[in-house]
Parts: C-alpha cells; sequence; structure tokens
C-alpha cells in the first residue's frame, strides 16, 4: 500500500507532463518554429504568438532609429555647419532689391546691414507694410529664418515674396547676413551636441534582434530535449 500510494502520483505526474509536452510538439512548436522562421527571415511569420510580438517589438526599436535620423536638424546645427561664403553667393538674390553694405540706401527693400538682432521693421526713411511694422520685437536668426522660408506664411501681408525651401541654404543666407555687423551676434546652440552615433543605435538594434533569436532558438531546442526525454521515459 505504501509503495502504490508513493508511486501512483509520480506515474501521474509524469503523463500529465508527457501530454503536455506532446501537446506542445504538436501545437507549440510548429508555431514557434513558423514564428522564428517567419520573423527571422522577414515577415512572413504566424500571427498572434507571442514570440513573433517580440519580434515586432524589436523590430519596432529599429524604425525608431531609421526616424531620429530623418528629422531634419535643428537651426542651430544647420548654422554651426553653414558656409558664410556660399551665402554670400545666394544673397545676390537679395541684392536686386536690398543694400547689404552699413548705410546702404533703401531701395525696394530697406537695407539689411546689422539685421540680426535689429528691431523689425525699424530702418528710418522705409515705408515698410502695416503687416510688417505690426509683427514687433527684432530679427533673431529664427524669425528671419521662417521669413525667408515662406514670408507670406509667417507674416501674412508683407510686401515681400521669398520661399526658400531648402534648410541648408537658408542657413548660409543667415550665417552671411549675421556676419553683416560690427559685432555679430552668435549663433543658437545646437540643440543635441552629442548626438549619439545613428549607426551605433543601429547596431545595437541588431545585436539586440540577434540575442533574441539566439535565446528563441535555444529554448525551441530545450523544448524538443525535453519533449524527446519526457516521451523516452514512456
Ligand atoms: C523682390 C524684392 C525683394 C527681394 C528679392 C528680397 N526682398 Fe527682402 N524685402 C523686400 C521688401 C519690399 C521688404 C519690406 C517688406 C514689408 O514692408 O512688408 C523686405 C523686407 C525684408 C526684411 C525685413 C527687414 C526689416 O527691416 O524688418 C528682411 C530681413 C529681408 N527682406 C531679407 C531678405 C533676404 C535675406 C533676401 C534674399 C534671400 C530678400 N530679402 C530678398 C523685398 C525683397
Amino acid at each position: 500500500m505504501a509503495d502504490k500510494s508513493n508511486k501512483d502520483p509520480m506515474l501521474s505526474n509524469k503523463i500529465a507532463g508527457a501530454i503536455l509536452a506532446a501537446l506542445l510538439l504538436v501545437f507549440g512548436l510548429p508555431q514557434l518554429t513558423a514564428a522564428l522562421l517567419g520573423g527571422g527571415e522577414g515577415h512572413g511569420g504566424g500571427e498572434g504568438d507571442e514570440l513573433h510580438l517580440a519580434y515586432c517589438c524589436v523590430e519596432l526599436e529599429t524604425e525608431t532609429v531609421a526616424v531620429a535620423e530623418e528629422a531634419p536638424p535643428d537651426l542651430g546645427t544647420l548654422l554651426a555647419n553653414a558656409s558664410v561664403a556660399g551665402g554670400e553667393r545666394r544673397a545676390a538674390l537679395c541684392k536686386s532689391c536690398h543694400t547689404l553694405n552699413e548705410g546702404g540706401a533703401n531701395a525696394a527693400g530697406p537695407n539689411l546691414w546689422g539685421v540680426v538682432d535689429r528691431p523689425v521693421a525699424n530702418v528710418d526713411g522705409f515705408n515698410y507694410t502695416s503687416a510688417l511694422a505690426a509683427a514687433g520685437g527684432a530679427w533673431t536668426y529664427d524669425r528671419l529664418d521662417q521669413y525667408l522660408k515662406n514670408s507670406q506664411d509667417y507674416i501674412p501681408g508683407t510686401a515681400m515674396v521669398q520661399r526658400f525651401a531648402k534648410d541648408g541654404q537658408r542657413a548660409d543666407i543667415l550665417a552671411y547676413l549675421g556676419s553683416l555687423s560690427a559685432s555679430p551676434v552668435a549663433f543658437p546652440a545646437p540643440a543635441i551636441v552629442a548626438a549619439p552615433g545613428v549607426d551605433e543605435a543601429a547596431n545595437a538594434a541588431e545585436d539586440v534582434v540577434e540575442s533574441v533569436t539566439d535565446a528563441a532558438q535555444g529554448a525551441v531546442e530545450n523544448t524538443a530535449d525535453a519533449v524527446e526525454e519526457a516521451l523516452g521515459d514512456h
């Protein structure tokens, strides 16, 4: 009697374990395998199983890195990399309406010497539109950038029509305008001083994908071994 009561629970545990393992083998492993192959080699894997979800999340991280890479640089960064000489060449366009030298006469537009930090619509003897006169404040690099990017958008009703779309070229012009002063105004600081290398981040994400793949593969092999062992017992 004592022998039997000891043996019975053991046996039923083993049988239950074997059935569970068999169920995992029949239903679990194919899904696990599909998830591994699908998730590992591309996007063709099965749906709805947890392992595949884990792949989704790792991939999402990689995509976030890619998005960060595409975000346009801030004005401070653009100005830090801008070319005053390039801006001077592009400012030939401005000279058809503006003088740029100190004490230069007003033309179709007002003189632009020292325009950075200068109060908006403040040049003596120039007849500004009420739209620009009402804008208030002073010309910062940022406000000049917006004005040159799309003057009508930034100050509706201003007499100047400019749509300078390219960020880098606008920054060149701004750097040149900034140089037109006895005491040039410092550029705004770049937003991110030491941006971690995008490549590094991408490599790190790849390492995560690799280790998850290894771990999942190990888990499947372990499960297969355990199932074989359990089945071999009976
Ligand atoms: C076709 C003529 C024309 C061209 C080209 C032009 N501007 Fe202007 N600009 C004007 C006029 C007119 C005004 C005055 C706008 C108002 O009163 O609303 C003005 C105003 C400005 C002001 C405001 C000045 C102040 O005193 O507040 C800035 C800054 C400026 N222009 C920069 C530029 C730059 C930089 C370029 C070249 C990329 C340029 N403009 C090209 C006609 C022009």
